[in-house]
């Protein structure tokens, strides 16, 4: 939510500030602007084409600035509230990521002391306050950490003042900040995207931490000035996996990933002979984890979907109870959790503030905490005490599509973990093992429908409200898919378990209110062509997402999808991926900017 990025070297910024907000751009699309600090500031609404079309008009050049593309909290998306904000001599600039909660409080103060506003916006303040600590420490760095000691809330701040252009200070409180270190050029950002095409080597803040870099040099404090050591760190994705690659859309490009995706998220970790998984991430507590004997999921959106169907692949093969629950709602109870509890948080980017804080309280209450997350080295992964990388790859649609693969794979892993640990017997155990390792070939046969798919998205695109229907492994499917359509093309879609049909959701259906039914050959195929039958019976179209083989379908549904065979428990690998390319032309079909959706950001890091 909100993206930062900021360079000082031997270079012009601007054409790299502008390439870096333009990688950042599932971050925020509000608006966008740029702070260089030897020559100005330009701010445009609306993404970074917009900025980028203003700058023949105003040219600015530097060899420093900072940069910021913005998802609105406080303050309309206009141009006065569009990031970089200044102080009242427009010599201190500010790109800030989080809420400064107590911002009424403090600009009465500042308003009171003489300072000008500007803005609707949170962030000003952070400028007035640096300019007004600065008349009195008369040093930057002082200042910047005397007014992060006025604040409370969340943030990452890049700042960059007039008189110092070579520097530029960086900080971080529940909102995530990177440092890019590279040959007489440093980087900021919010996270490596931007950084990857320039260097390798970063270093993540963490809360409560100051940073100061310049071309030659990078130095981190706490907010007591106190100085930190920390090593660099080597990212290890490519430059590649964060561009298109020839696709129109990253949604659609990363839907195509999903086979090389289930590859590497088992690379090295599936030991078929002996119905194993090899799980190095929870080696340390793989004595621990033979105790536990509950589990509580966290996470957020496509996250929580996941940990849903985690539920029914632990509770019936690693045989603990499991409960799920979004990470907002959880924060705000009394779970009763102790040391034998597992809080088990699943989100790609690792920086969901909701899903952080789950992990805290339950730090709190004695929970070994877990984690399935796809960036490395983010807050999450670094605060549970162990966990599992997905390794899908960095994920830049703001729709998740191969993390949801990649987390369904991860939690079949951690199933046959523990399972093993418990009561699966090794020919269970060799089955899972077996079907896991086929699911990258079987995926494949479903990309290659995309054309059949696309027909049928295309058929029902004039459609305004749809409901997704399944059962057992396959109802989180059904929130899911509904999830998708939702988000990228903004019509009306519902999930519903198809047993809840009758209470209530079936009083919507007609002829113009289509269901997309999951409908394997499975424990509950003949309940789902029930089901199906009773749509059918008032006149809704119906789309089945059928077994491979099942021809009989027909009879019942106006389209069929088919998907291969695998057991019931990794048949929602399987499952969503029609319905992520059913999403995806869909709202393409309607004229949609599916990386983009209105509204959304990719990382929420905001309560
Ligand atoms: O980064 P996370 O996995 O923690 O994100 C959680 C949700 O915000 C995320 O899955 C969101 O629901 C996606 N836009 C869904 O496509």
């Amino acid at each position: 939510m909100c993206g930062i990025f900021a360079y000082t070297g031997k270079k012009d910024s601007v054409p790299i500030l502008l390439d870096g907000l333009t990688s950042l751009e599932y971050r925020g699309y509000d608006s966008a602007g740029i702070f260089v600090a030897a020559s100005g500031a330009i701010k445009a609404v609306g993404a970074v084409n917009n900025l980028k079309a203003k700058l023949p008009a105003t040219p600015i050049r530097g060899m420093s600035g900072i940069a910021h593309l913005r998802w609105a909290t406080h303050g309309e998306p206009t141009e006065a509230n569009a990031h970089p904000h200044h102080d009242c001599q427009e010599d201190i600039w500010v790109v800030h990521n989080g809420i400064i909660e107590n911002f009424k409080e403090l600009k009465a103060k500042l308003i009171s002391l003489g300072h000008t506003f500007m803005s609707s916006t949170d962030t000003e303040v952070l400028a007035h306050l640096i300019e007004h600590h600065l008349r009195e420490k008369k040093d930057l760095e002082k200042a910047v950490i005397a007014a992060l000691n006025d604040v409370e809330g969340t943030y990452g701040i890049a700042v960059s003042s007039k008189h110092e252009p070579e520097k530029i200070i960086a900080a971080r409180l529940g909102a995530p900040i990177v440092l890019g270190i590279g040959e007489n050029e440093n980087f900021i950002a919010s996270d490596p995207t931007p950084i990857l095409r320039h260097t390798k080597n970063v270093i993540y803040l963490r809360d409560g931490e100051v940073a100061v870099i310049t071309p030659s040099s990078h130095h981190i404090y706490t907010l007591d000035s106190v100085r930190v050591e920390r090593d660099e760190e080597i990212i290890d994705w490519d430059v590649e996996q964060v561009q298109k690659n020839g696709y129109d859309h990253f949604m659609m490009k990363e839907i195509m990933e999903g086979p090389e995706v289930i590859v590497n998220t088992t690379r090295g970790r599936l030991i078929t002979d002996e119905g194993l998984s090899k799980l190095g991430g929870l080696e340390m507590v793989a004595e621990r984890l033979r105790l536990m004997n509950r589990i509580i999921v966290v996470g957020c959106g496509t996250a929580y979907y996941a940990g849903l169907v985690g539920e029914y692949m632990l509770e019936e093969y690693a045989g603990i109870p499991v409960e799920v629950e979004v990470g907002s709602e959880f924060r705000y109870r009394k779970p009763l959790i102790d040391e034998h509890t597992i809080l088990l948080a699943i989100s790609q980017s690792g920086e969901t503030a909701d899903t952080l804080e789950a992990i805290r309280e339950a730090k709190r209450k004695g929970a070994l905490t877990l984690g399935i997350v796809n960036c490395v080295g983010s807050t999450i992964a670094r605060e549970t005490d162990a966990g599992i990388y997905n390794h899908a790859g960095p994920e830049m649609g703001v729709a998740s599509t191969k993390a949801f693969v990649s987390q369904l794979t991860a939690l079949a892993l951690l199933t046959l973990f523990l399972g093993r640990q418990r009561q699966m017997s090794l020919s269970v155990g060799k089955r899972i093992a077996e079907e896991i390792k086929a699911l990258p070939e079987k995926i494949q046969t479903i990309l290659a429908q995309k054309d059949a798919i696309r027909a049928i998205a295309e058929k029902y695109a004039g459609s305004r409200d749809f409901l997704y229907m399944g059962r057992k492994y396959n109802y989180p499917i059904a929130l899911e898919g509904a999830l998708k359509l939702k988000e990228v093309s903004y019509i009306h879609a519902e999930g519903y378990g198809a047993g809840e049909m009758k209470h209530g959701p079936l009083a919507m259906i007609d002829e113009k209110f289509p269901t997309m039914a999951i409908a394997l050959s499975d424990s509950v195929y003949q309940k789902m062509t029930s089901n199906i039958q009773e749509i059918k019976a008032r006149k809704g179209k119906v789309i089945a997402i059928a077994t491979e083989g099942n021809e009989e379908i027909r009879d019942l549904a106006d389209d069929v999808i088919h998907v291969p065979k695998t057991i019931e428990m990794l048949s929602p690998i399987l499952t969503i991926v029609p319905l992520q390319l059913f999403a995806y032309y869909f709202a393409v079909k309607n004229g949609q900017n599916v990386d983009r959706p209105r509204n959304l950001a990719k990382s929420v890091t905001v309560e």
